[in-house]
């Protein structure tokens, strides 16, 4: 029988995108690309005005089509070489994908999928079409992106948590983990478990080993090492940042 292979969870968020230049609202100001958070990304600005909302991600949608994975998601993926690998990212994006993981659980949401905006079960994927104000559901609703807005319910969130608790190994990518409730899932780890955080602005706020750099320049250095020396003995991760 094989052994079961160790498995890493990674937990990511907009940083392991920006360097494929795709911008959140928290790059500049509390604008997000120039509209206020609660303008295009919570129920009421749905409620209020269906069309900005439906165009504000249509051009994020064409936004993130016209990017490329970089390094940092490509690096993640050879992680399935030798482990089993869970990628939980707040980013709507389809990059990790497209780098090549394998396993990808989003935890806001997917940009290329739209859903029924009365029933929340009957999910579309977008390919290369957008949204516009009269595309229905197949009930006769008014098809809204299948984003986790601020203010709404997280459903994926007990997923995350459950897969989570089975970490070997938790490796904090380009997220500030200051948006609940995915904030908890650092910690949700056994205590034993090691953290590697990665993330050139990080505050020392967990017991973890903190690679203050940008994912795409650390990543494929930290990912070689971990596919050489394994996941027991951490303690020369500290030479990566001198290579
Ligand atoms: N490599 C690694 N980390 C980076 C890089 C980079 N090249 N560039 C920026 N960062 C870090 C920043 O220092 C910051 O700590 O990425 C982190 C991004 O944090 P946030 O902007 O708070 O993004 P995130 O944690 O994904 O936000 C969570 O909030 O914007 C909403 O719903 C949206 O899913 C999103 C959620």
């Amino acid at each position: 029988m094989s052994e079961q292979k160790q498995h890493i969870v990674i937990l990511s968020g907009a940083g392991v995108s920006a360097e494929s230049g795709i911008k959140t609202f928290r790059d500049s100001d509390g604008l997000w690309e120039n509209h206020r958070v609660e303008d295009v990304a919570t129920p009421g600005a749905w409620a209020r005005d269906q069309e900005l909302v439906l165009r504000f991600y249509n051009e994020r949608r064409q936004q993130i089509r016209a990017a490329e994975p970089n390094e940092a998601h490509k690096a993640l993926a050879l992680l399935e070489e030798r482990f089993k690998v869970t990628v939980i990212t707040q980013n709507i994006d389809d990059l990790h994908e497209r780098g090549g993981s394998s396993d990808v659980l989003h935890l806001h949401g997917e940009i290329f999928k739209a859903r029924s905006s009365q029933n929340e079960d009957l999910l579309y994927e977008l390919g290369d079409q957008d949204i516009y104000a009269g595309d229905l559901c197949e009930q006769g609703s008014q098809l809204r992106p299948h984003i986790v807005w601020f203010g709404e319910d997280v459903p994926m969130y007990p997923v995350a948590h459950e897969i989570t608790q089975t970490a070997d190994l938790v490796i904090v990518v380009g997220t500030s983990l200051q948006v609940q409730p995915a904030s908890f899932l650092a910690s949700a780890a056994p205590y034993h478990v090691a953290r590697i955080v990665v993330d050139p602005k990080a505050e020392a706020d967990v017991p973890a080993f903190y690679l203050r750099y940008p994912a795409g320049e650390i990543m494929p250095a930290l990912v070689d090492y971990l596919l050489q020396q394994g996941i027991e003995d951490l303690s020369e991760l500290d030479q990566l940042i001198s290579q």
